[in-house]
């Protein structure tokens, strides 16, 4: 199906999309709507240049796609609580998101999609790459598919493999955590899970939050798991955006998995985050 209300340029030939001639401040026709909604499902990912939107106008257009999820370990806005900011700044050793991830699988019921704003970036870098996990997973071989029919994965927020939740947020100075000893969260999902909209099936799994399969130990986990997120991040299923000042993003985390490229140190690089609730995966 075509596009008739938008101008839809694709980034790469695994995923994404970049709409032009939106400004997503001004009230969404539903015809405009469905359209950035069914380029969301084809693409994976859609991005827009050139916005300007305050929190409540992103938070209002998140909103078209469902009710918001609240991120528990950042203080959310005090005007937008929905909202948290991602910062990095001139002094700071790591960057958020910085390994293959989809967005807090660690919860029972995992975003349907995030919605990234930009509102400072680095002179050059700070891109943020994409991986389609449906595309992945049809690329595994029959004999794999099989295998990996009925596996359950266990996902924690502990980021066990990463020495440590506190541990890991510490170089994050300039960001706002909380509950960072105090929540633990565990949840378990399908490896493979189908979406709920396109019925298409997608790989769901992460180094940092995949622990173990259910049933099975890590050390007999991790080589599978460690396999098949380096297939989901083969460079052919993959897209990289490339941020200005006023660049949003909205990516299906239901399929895909996303990187924060670390890479303007001495640098501010400043986002504003939502997440729209999900279902539960199966
Ligand atoms: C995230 O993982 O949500 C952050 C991605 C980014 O900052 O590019």
């Amino acid at each position: 199906m075509g596009y008739q209300s938008l101008d839809v340029e694709p980034l790469a030939g695994a995923m994404g999309a970049v709409i032009h001639g939106v400004d997503l401040t001004a009230e969404l026709s539903n015809q405009a709507f469905d359209e950035i909604h069914q380029a969301f499902l084809e693409y994976k990912a859609v991005f827009f240049h050139s916005q300007d939107l305050d929190p409540h106008q992103q938070i209002a257009f998140a909103r078209r796609f469902g009710p918001m999820t609240i991120y528990p370990f950042m203080e959310g806005l005090p005007e937008a609580p929905e909202a948290f900011e991602i910062l990095k700044t001139e002094t700071d050793v790591r960057n958020f998101g910085g390994g293959w991830h989809s967005d807090m699988s660690f919860t029972t019921k995992p975003p349907l999609g995030t919605m990234l704003y930009a509102l400072e970036m680095p002179d050059a870098g700070g891109d943020t790459m994409f991986a389609n996990t449906a595309l992945a997973y049809d690329a595994l071989s029959g004999g794999m598919k099989d295998m990996l029919d009925g596996l359950v994965g266990i996902y924690s927020a502990a980021l066990k493999r990463g020495g440590g939740r506190a541990k890991s947020f510490k170089a994050a100075t300039a960001m706002s955590p909380k509950n960072m000893d105090q929540v633990e969260m565990e949840a378990e999902h399908p490896i493979v899970r189908t979406h709920p909209e396109t019925g298409r099936k997608a790989l769901f799994l992460g180094k940092g939050h995949t622990v173990r399969f259910k049933d099975m130990t890590e050390e007999e986990s991790l080589p599978l798991i460690n396999y098949l997120v380096d297939h989901c991040v083969r460079p052919e299923f993959t897209c990289r955006f490339s941020w200005g000042v006023g660049s949003l993003a909205l990516w299906d985390n239901r399929c895909t998995l996303h990187f924060a490229i670390d890479d303007y140190p001495g640098q501010r690089r400043r986002m504003r985050r939502l997440t729209v609730e999900g279902d539960t995966p199966v």
